[in-house]
């Protein structure tokens, strides 16, 4: 098959592009500094001619409200109008657990709307929501950080390693359309400051994690049930403890 990755030099993306190549398909990894810009819609149709497959693995570079809800908007419409003209059969998008409980953030609001037109498409779709990435703690620890200590909630996660999201999804992209959603999670449940601060003692980073059940996530409210997935997700192998200690050097 071939199968185009919009998105494909990002951290899915790159992962992505390599395991559907191990599996023998032609793979395109799409994105502007390869030519191809979804919001431009700049080599878009070359890069979709003759494709059955789309994987949606790109991220806004502002996540700024406006510019991120333009961003998934623009990209989302081009991208869809595009595909029907090439006759694409099936479009896989990788979104995020709990989208709609997290809507008091400018990012969430514009998932949604990316998975909206993607359900209004017409075109043969699975939705793939995954969890926080590992990768993705160290912004986590970022956002709740003032000075030497890091605020944040306890709210229970179950976040999942990149790889283990990349392998999900080149499953989904050989298989038929779900035209529904599926969620991935890593293997345990963890809670947030908690897993802020064994990423922060692994680093030997000196910050403090401060639990404070008034934190937000990203600007959001969050409790227990915001941000781990339903009943029966697809979990990913990889735990916490393993990808820490191989993924921090030691000192
Ligand atoms: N972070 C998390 O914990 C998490 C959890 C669940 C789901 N997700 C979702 O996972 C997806 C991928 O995230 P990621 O961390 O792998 O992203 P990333 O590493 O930031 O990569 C972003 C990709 O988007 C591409 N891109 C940017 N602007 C584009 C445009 N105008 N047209 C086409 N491609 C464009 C970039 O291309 P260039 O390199 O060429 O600029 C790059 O390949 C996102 O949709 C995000 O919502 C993330």
């Amino acid at each position: 098959m071939k199968i185009v990755v919009i998105g494909g030099s990002g951290l899915i993306g790159k992962k992505l592009v390599s395991r559907l190549g191990e599996r023998g398909h032609e793979v395109v990894a799409a994105s502007p500094s390869s030519g191809v810009n979804t919001v431009t819609g700049e080599g878009l149709s070359q890069a979709l001619a003759g494709a059955q497959v789309v994987v949606d693995v790109a991220n806004a570079p502002s996540w700024e409200d406006k510019a991120v809800l333009e961003f998934f908007e623009t990209s989302g419409r081009n991208l869809l109008a595009a595909e029907k003209v090439a006759g694409v059969r099936h479009h896989v998008a990788l979104s995020v657990v709990g989208t709609e409980r997290l809507l008091a953030s400018g990012y969430f609001r514009a998932k949604m709307a990316q998975e909206n037109l993607i359900k209004a498409s017409g075109i043969p779709y699975t939705i793939v929501r995954a969890t926080q990435f590992f990768e993705f703690v160290e912004a986590i620890a970022q956002f709740g950080t003032d000075a030497q200590t890091v605020r944040l909630p306890s709210a229970m996660m179950q976040p999942i390693v990149s790889d283990d999201v990349a392998v999900a999804l080149a499953d989904v992209a050989i298989t038929e359309p779900l035209n529904g959603m599926v969620e991935i999670a890593g293997p345990e449940p963890i809670r947030m400051d908690e897993l802020v601060r064994r990423f922060l003692t692994a680093r030997r980073d000196s910050r403090q994690v401060i639990t404070d059940p008034q934190a937000r996530y990203y600007g959001v409210p969050v409790n227990d049930q915001s941000l781990v997935p339903g009943n029966h997700p697809r979990l990913g192998p990889t735990r916490f403890a393993d990808w820490l200690s191989r993924s921090i050097p030691k000192a």
